[in-house]
C-alpha cells in the first residue's frame, strides 16, 4: 500500500496523518528561536527522564480542567509519542502469553506495542456505542487466565470513530474496579470533538487508582514533536514505568519538550490552532458522509463520527482486502478492516481517514471508491 500511496495521483484514507498544512510551521520556528533564547544549552542538555517540569505542570493543569479531576505534576510522565507509552506498559504489565482485554475492532499500533511482549488478547463484544459492558463481566468471570488489563480508546476510536457511552463508562469502570482488572485509557483523540458533550473520562469515574490515562500531542498540534504523556496515579507503577522508560531512551527530546511547552502557554494561539483543527476534520467528516451517501451502493454501511479522523464502513458480503486491491487500481486507498481484529476473523469492514485529503481530494476519491465496490455488488 505505501508503494501505491507514494505516487502522485493517488487518492489515501488509509494513513492516520493530521492535515499538514494546518502544522503552525512559522510559529513552531519562532518560539524555537525564543526557547534557544532563553534556555540556550539547557534545552540541548540531558533531562530527567519524568520530563521537564514546565512540561508536567503543563499537562496536570490541562488534564485537571478537561477531565475534571486534579492531577500533580509528579504523575505525568512525558512520553516520546504515545506509542512509546503503550510500549512501555508492555513492558511493565505484559510476560509472554499474558492477556490483554481489548475493543473489537482495536487500535493496531496497541496490537503491535504488546505483541512484542508477546500478549494473547480477550476480546469484548463491542457496537455503536463502545465495549458492551456484559460481554466484559462475561470475559472477566470465565477468563482462565486472568488478564493484566483492558486497553481502550473511548473516543472516536481508532479505528472506528466511535465514542464510548456515557453510561458504559460508569459500568465498564465499576466492573473493572470490582475485579481488579487494570485500564489502560488512550485518548489522542479527546479534544478533536465536533459536536456534542465531552464525556467523563475513565479516569476521572475510578474511585481506585486503576486508570492510567495517556494523551498526545501528535493530534492537537504536531506528531513530528513526539510529545505525548502518561497520567499514572499508582505510585508503583509510575515508578516501574519510568524506570523501563530510562532504560529504554533516557528521555524525551528536551528541545522538543521546551518548544511544544512554549507554543503551548501561547495559550490565545494554541487554543485557537486546536479550534482551526477541528472545523476543518468536521468539515472533512461532513464532505465525506455526504459523498459516501450520494455514491456508495445498497449494502454499504457508514458511521458520522462526532470528532477524530476516521469513519468506519462496512461492505456487505465483500473482503475489503481484496475490494483494496480492485480500489489500488482506481488510485485510491483505505486500511482493510481485519487488520484491526485481533482474531483476524472478520473481513467486511474498512477504515475511511478524512484528515488527511481536500475535499475535492475526499470527493473524487470516494467517487472512485465507490466505483471499485460496484465492481463487487
Ligand atoms: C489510538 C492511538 N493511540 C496512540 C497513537 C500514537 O500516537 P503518538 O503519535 O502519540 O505516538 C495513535 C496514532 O494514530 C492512535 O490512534
Amino acid at each position: 500500500m505505501l508503494k501505491v500511496t507514494q505516487q502522485p495521483d493517488v487518492i489515501s484514507f488509509g494513513g492516520g496523518l493530521p492535515a499538514p498544512e494546518l502544522f503552525p510551521t512559522r510559529e513552531i520556528a519562532e518560539c524555537t528561536a525564543e526557547v534557544m533564547e532563553e534556555y540556550g544549552a539547557a534545552a540541548l542538555q540531558y533531562g530527567v527522564t519524568e520530563g521537564i517540569p514546565e512540561m508536567r505542570t503543563w499537562v496536570a493543569d490541562r488534564l485537571s480542567r478537561r477531565l475534571n479531576t486534579i492531577f500533580d505534576p509528579t504523575e505525568i510522565l512525558i512520553v516520546n509519542g504515545s506509542q512509546q507509552g503503550l510500549d512501555l506498559i508492555g513492558k511493565v504489565f505484559l510476560d509472554p502469553g499474558d492477556h490483554v482485554v481489548l475493543e473489537n475492532p482495536s487500535y493496531l499500533g496497541a496490537i503491535q506495542a504488546f505483541d512484542a511482549y508477546q500478549a494473547r488478547y480477550l476480546t469484548v463484544e463491542t457496537d455503536e456505542d463502545g465495549i458492551v459492558p456484559e460481554s466484559l463481566e462475561r470475559v472477566l468471570e470465565h477468563a482462565d487466565h486472568f488478564p493484566k488489563f483492558l486497553y481502550l480508546v473511548p473516543n472516536f476510536q481508532n479505528p472506528t470513530g466511535r465514542t464510548l457511552s456515557a453510561e458504559r463508562r460508569v459500568a465498564i469502570v465499576e466492573i473493572c474496579e470490582r475485579f481488579g482488572l487494570p485500564i489502560v485509557e488512550d485518548d489522542p483523540y479527546g479534544e478533536l470533538r465536533f459536536e456534542g458533550d465531552d464525556l467523563p473520562s475513565l479516569v476521572s469515574l475510578a474511585k481506585t487508582d486503576t486508570v492510567i490515562y495517556s494523551g498526545t500531542g501528535s493530534k492537537i498540534l504536531a506528531p513530528g514533536l513526539r510529545i505525548a504523556w502518561l497520567a499514572i496515579p499508582d505510585h508503583e507503577i509510575r515508578e516501574k514505568i519510568a524506570l523501563s522508560k530510562q532504560g529504554t531512551d533516557l528521555q524525551t527530546g528536551s528541545l522538543a519538550q521546551y518548544v511544544f511547552h512554549r507554543y503551548a502557554n501561547k495559550r490565545h494561539a494554541f487554543e485557537a490552532h486546536v479550534d482551526r483543527i477541528v472545523e476543518t476534520y468536521a468539515h472533512r467528516r461532513d464532505v465525506m458522509v455526504e459523498a459516501l451517501e450520494r455514491t456508495m451502493p445498497a449494502g454499504v454501511s457508514f458511521n458520522r463520527p462526532k470528532g477524530g479522523m476516521f469513519l468506519w464502513a462496512t461492505v456487505e458480503g465483500v473482503d475489503t482486502t481484496e475490494l483494496l486491491k480492485r480500489s489500488a487500481e482506481q488510485k485510491v486507498v483505505f486500511v482493510p478492516g481485519v487488520s484491526f481484529y485481533p482474531g483476524r476473523d472478520i473481513h467486511d469492514g474498512m477504515r475511511l481517514n478524512f484528515s488527511n485529503a481536500s475535499e475535492d481530494k475526499i470527493q473524487e476519491g470516494i467517487l472512485r471508491l465507490a466505483a471499485a465496490v460496484r465492481e463487487f455488488k
